[in-house]
C-alpha cells in the first residue's frame, strides 16, 4: 500500500502559465474547505443512521425549512417550504424536468444568448431549439409573443437574475410581462436562479436580490437553483421551487422511487451551515470578493481595451465583452491567445438558432470572461494578455 495522495482529481486541470478567463466555476481561494468539515462534523455528531438511510424523495423536510429560511434572511422573499423540492444541482434538476416534462422534438425558446450547458442539455434530450431577440433588458416579452404565435413551445429556459453570459437581470416589470405572456400561451417557464443571491452591487454586502420568477407566478414557473455558487460545486446540492403538482411528478418519477431523495447526507451537511448561519457569512464575504474581483477586471478592460464594449455587473460571474473586428473562436485569434496565454469563452457557443435570424451571428464578436475564478492580480494580468492578442490581430 503506497503513501495517500492528497489531491483529487477536479472537473477542469490547472494550466501554469495561463489566465484562464473561459472556466466559470469559483476559485480555490472562494471554496471554504473548513466552513464544510465543521458542518460536517456538527452534522455527523449524533451518528444518526437515518442520515445514511434513503432519503425522502422531496428532500428532508428540516433541509428545505432551511433553504425557506436562508431566502428569506438573504432577502430572497418568502417561500413555503411544500414548495422546494432538492436536488442534486441545478444541471440535474433540468435534467430531470426535461425528462419528465418535454418529449423529443418539442420547442424549447430561449434568450439569444444563454447558458451554453443548458443548450447541451437540450441536444441531449433532441429538443428543438429557439433563441427570441431580446435588448440590454433581456427577452422581449413582443418578441416572446411572437415566437409563440407562430407555433405552439414547450419550455421557456430563462437565467432572469444575473445571466450566464450576458449578466443581464430581468427588472421587475419585464418579468411580469415575460410571466403574462407564457401564461396567456400555458407555457412553463424553467428559470434557472443560479447565480440568484450573488448581487454585489450594495457595498455594505448585502447585495439585492432580484424577485424570484417562481414567486411572481407560481403556476408556472420551476425555479431551478443549487449551492454550487455561493458555497461548493462539489457538494451537488440545489432545489426546485414549483407548483406542487410538478413536484408530486418529480416525486413520483421512477429515478426518484428507486433511488430516494438526491443526496440525503449531504443536504444535512448544507442543512447545518444553513442553520449555523455560516453560509451567510460566507455569502457576504463572497459578495465582497465578487465585488473586487469584478471592479479589478473591469477596470483593467476599460484601461488596457478602451475599444472594448461591455456592461458592468452588478452580481454573477461574468462579464459579457465586444472586441470589435475579433472574432474569438476564429483560428487566428484563437492562436493569439494560446500565444498570449489567456483563454476566454467565444460568444458563439452561447449561440441558439435564432426566430428572427438577428440572434447569433450578432453575437460573434462577443466573449464570456469569468472574473469568480481567479484573483485581482491575475484578472489585470489577462486583461493586458487579451489586449496583447488584440493588438496583435489587427496588426
Ligand atoms: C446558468 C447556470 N445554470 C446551472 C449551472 C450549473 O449548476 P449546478 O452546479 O447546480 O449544476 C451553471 C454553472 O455554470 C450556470 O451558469
Amino acid at each position: 500500500v503506497g503513501e495517500r495522495v492528497p489531491s483529487i482529481s477536479t472537473q477542469h486541470g490547472r494550466d501554469a502559465g495561463i489566465v484562464d478567463l473561459a472556466r466559470g466555476d469559483p476559485g480555490r481561494d472562494l471554496l471554504p474547505a473548513a466552513l464544510v468539515r465543521e458542518a460536517a462534523e456538527r452534522a455527523t455528531a449524533a451518528c444518526d443512521p437515518d442520515l445514511l438511510q434513503y432519503g425522502h424523495e422531496a428532500g428532508d423536510a428540516n433541509l428545505r425549512a432551511a433553504i425557506a429560511a436562508l431566502l428569506e434572511r438573504e432577502g430572497a422573499g418568502t417561500c413555503d417550504p411544500e414548495r422546494l423540492f432538492v436536488t442534486a444541482g441545478a444541471s440535474l434538476a433540468l435534467h430531470l424536468v426535461l425528462t419528465l416534462f418535454v418529449e423529443p422534438g418539442d420547442r424549447v425558446l430561449v434568450d439569444a444568448a444563454t447558458y451554453h450547458l443548458a443548450l447541451a442539455q437540450f441536444r441531449d434530450h433532441r429538443l428543438w431549439v429557439e433563441a427570441v431577440p431580446g435588448d440590454a433588458g433581456g427577452m422581449h416579452p413582443a418578441a416572446l409573443e411572437d415566437a409563440l404565435r407562430a407555433g405552439p413551445a414547450a419550455l421557456l429556459y430563462l437565467v432572469p437574475a444575473f445571466a450566464n453570459p450576458t449578466g443581464v437581470t430581468l427588472a421587475p416589470e419585464r418579468q411580469r410581462e415575460l410571466v403574462a405572456v407564457a401564461e396567456r400561451h400555458g407555457l412553463r417557464i424553467v428559470a434557472d436562479e443560479v447565480y440568484r443571491l450573488t448581487g454585489f452591487s450594495d457595498p455594505s454586502s448585502h447585495g439585492t436580490v432580484p424577485p424570484s420568477l417562481a414567486a411572481v407566478s407560481e403556476g408556472h414557473v420551476l425555479g431551478l437553483n443549487s449551492v454550487s455558487k455561493i458555497l461548493s460545486p462539489g457538494l451537488r446540492l440545489g432545489w426546485i421551487e414549483g407548483p406542487g403538482r410538478d413536484l408530486e411528478r418529480l416525486t413520483g418519477s421512477g429515478v426518484l422511487r428507486s433511488g430516494g431523495g438526491m443526496n440525503p447526507f449531504t443536504g444535512a451537511v448544507v442543512r447545518e451551515a444553513i442553520e449555523s448561519g455560516a453560509l451567510s457569512l460566507h455569502i457576504a464575504r463572497l459578495r465582497g470578493q465578487l465585488r473586487e474581483r469584478h471592479e479589478a477586471l473591469a477596470g483593467a478592460l476599460r484601461s488596457e481595451l478602451p475599444e472594448a464594449d461591455f456592461a458592468t455587473a452588478s452580481g454573477g460571474y461574468f462579464l459579457w465583452l465586444r472586441l470589435p473586428g475579433v472574432d474569438p473562436a476564429g483560428e487566428r485569434a484563437r492562436a493569439a491567445l494560446r500565444r498570449h496565454g489567456v483563454r476566454v469563452a467565444p460568444g458563439a457557443l452561447f449561440a441558439a438558432a435564432s426566430t428572427d435570424d438577428t440572434g447569433g451571428g450578432g453575437e460573434r464578436e462577443r466573449m464570456r470572461l469569468c472574473f469568480a475564478h481567479h484573483h485581482p492580480a491575475a484578472l489585470r494580468d489577462g486583461a493586458a494578455r487579451l489586449a496583447a492578442a488584440a493588438a496583435e490581430l489587427r496588426r
